[in-house]
């Protein structure tokens, strides 16, 4: 999928924690140190990935995903699961969750995975804009957490 520019901002995508590790002085200012381990730890288990943005030394937006599992609905162990995603509240509108988001599954579909999931709530129409720019189609269900 053709990707939005994300101006001079920065894409990157983390399969596993060797590639998360250099990003360590951009995570620690946002989620602390007990935070950046807990990324580490969750990257460690190979069942998910990390991707975000950095703009002017900064992380500015931040999304994960789960290959293959889901806690709250089933998938297939072949898919991947979007999310959660995040953008810095001051840097929020500038097209970054929707640039990453597709970035990210490009990258995916390149190591051979091609059905995607992803979810919100009914109300957080910010996020709905996002799942919507970035291609998927109408939502397929609903589910009360
Ligand atoms: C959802 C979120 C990640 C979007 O990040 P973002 O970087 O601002 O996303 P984008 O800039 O790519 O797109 C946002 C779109 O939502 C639109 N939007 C934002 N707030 C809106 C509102 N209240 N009503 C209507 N549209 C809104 C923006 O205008 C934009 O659409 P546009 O390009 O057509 O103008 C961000 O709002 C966020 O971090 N929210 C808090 C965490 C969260 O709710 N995460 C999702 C749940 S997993």
């Amino acid at each position: 999928m053709e990707a939005p520019s994300l101006g001079n901002a920065r894409f990157f995508h983390a399969p596993g924690v060797l590639q998360v590790v250099g990003l360590t002085r951009y995570l620690v200012p946002l989620i602390g140190v007990g935070g950046t381990l807990k990324t580490f730890l969750k990257l460690m288990t190979r069942r998910r990935q990390f991707y975000g943005v950095i703009d002017a030394g900064r992380l500015v937006h931040t999304g994960w995903i789960a290959l293959g599992f889901c806690r709250h609905y089933h998938v297939e162990t072949t898919s991947a699961v979007m999310g959660p995603i995040w953008s810095d509240p001051g840097c929020r509108g500038k097209g970054y969750a929707t640039g990453a988001l597709i970035r990210a599954i490009n990258q995916l579909i390149g190591s051979g995975i091609h059905r995607f999931y992803i979810d919100t709530s009914e109300d957080n129409v910010a996020c709905r804009r996002v799942i919507e720019k970035a291609g998927f189609g109408a939502a397929k269900s609903v589910y009360e957490r």
